[in-house]
């Protein structure tokens, strides 16, 4: 039989029991502190049947925050909270890695540490507006980091991959998607450096390269994973040439062997994209790959019996339905996302989703 979204397969050394991934999702529910609360294991560990939970976008150090509530994975509380995720969501036969998050220019002073400006590989000025604890405001212009601060940016990625193994973690996933700071510096559109972490794509492609180097150190390839997304204009960001870029930044972290490159397919807000070879990432890029956006039970099924993916990242569908592996496989209704409970909030909207169980 060909396979399909209920085949077994392995990322790098993470057995998958299906190919249905939860999608990292920002939801805005950690306790005081960015600590992770028994509530965030509750939502977790009801979405075990996944092949693979992805978390939701986790601050690697205090400047990576941009957002309220989100949980960090850089003090020894958030260690703690975060082990009750694992706990909960092994303790039912789930897998779990942490997606590593640093903004960059998507933040504002009030989430920064002594109210700084956020930081970024130029200074940029985003469109559009922060969420803060005392609501919208508008982006601030950031400060470009100094090429002598990039070494210590690497070296707290690599931390909080300790960090998130110490947690119990089964592996990481580098966030270099939607406009944050690994993309930031990857696009021509926000990186105007003139150092040699700018200019070329190879300079642009320099710090991701840099940080999968020294994830790969502590974790080990085959526990690493790296997501992009070629297309999504999200967080004000383009580039000249995106398949040019990413088809480099796919021959280049190849070599690493990692367990998988998981790609949004196009743009978050949905609308036209432009023309894009995503099975040129697959050809250049060695290892897994998870296709992410847009796709249903029919479409994911496709992708995987073409060969186009290894698994399928779901987002929105699994913030509404914690079974939807159950739901899948018997052909069940699907609830329906409440997009005014996806950001903050209490259990409503987050562990209160039916099951077909009830
Ligand atoms: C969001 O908070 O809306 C968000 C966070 C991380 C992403 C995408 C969106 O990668």
């Amino acid at each position: 039989m060909p396979a399909d979204l209920f085949s077994p397969t392995k990322l790098g050394s993470i057995a998958l029991k299906n190919r249905i991934v939860m999608a990292p999702l920002t939801r805005n529910r950690a306790g005081k502190g960015n600590v992770p609360q028994p509530i965030n294991a509750e939502y977790y560990a009801q979405r075990a049947s996944a092949g693979l939970i992805i978390t939701e976008a986790t601050p690697i150090s205090p400047t990576a925050h941009g957002y309220p509530a989100t949980p960090g994975i850089h003090e020894p509380e958030q260690v703690e909270g975060w082990k009750l995720v694992t706990k909960a969501v092994h303790d039912k036969g789930g897998k779990i890695v942490l997606q590593l998050w640093h903004v960059g220019r998507i933040s504002h002073p009030s989430l920064q540490p002594g109210n700084a400006l956020p930081v970024a590989p130029s200074a940029i000025k985003p469109a559009g507006q922060a969420f803060t604890y005392e609501g919208l405001q508008d982006f601030v212009t950031p400060r470009a980091l100094a090429i002598e601060e990039l070494p210590g940016i690497v070296a707290d990625y690599a931390q909080a991959t300790r960090n998130a193994l110490e947690a119990g973690f089964d592996g990481v996933e580098i966030h270099a998607a939607n406009g944050y700071l690994l993309d930031q510096f990857l696009r021509d559109s926000t990186n105007r450096r003139t150092d040699e972490y700018g200019g070329s794509i190879e300079n642009r492609t320099r710090l991701l390269l840099e940080v999968t180097q020294a994830v790969v150190d502590v974790a080990g390839a085959d526990r690493v994973g790296v997501r992009i997304s070629p297309l999504n204009p999200f967080n004000d960001i383009s580039d000249s040439n995106p398949q040019a870029l990413f088809n480099h930044v796919a021959d280049s972290l190849s070599p690493f062997g990692l367990a998988y490159l998981h790609v949004v397919e196009g743009g978050m807000g949905g609308g036209d994209i432009p023309p894009f070879d995503f099975s040129a990432l697959r050809r250049h890029f060695k290892g897994g790959y998870i296709a992410n956006l847009g796709y249903d039970k029919a479409k994911g099924n496709a992708a995987i019996a073409s060969g186009h993916a290894d698994a399928v990242a779901y987002g929105s569908l699994y913030i509404a339905n914690p079974d939807l592996v159950e739901r899948f496989q018997q052909d069940a209704p699907l609830n329906t996302p409440d997009q005014a409970t996806f950001y903050g909030g209490d259990a409503k909207g987050y562990t209160d989703y039916p099951t077909l169980q009830g």
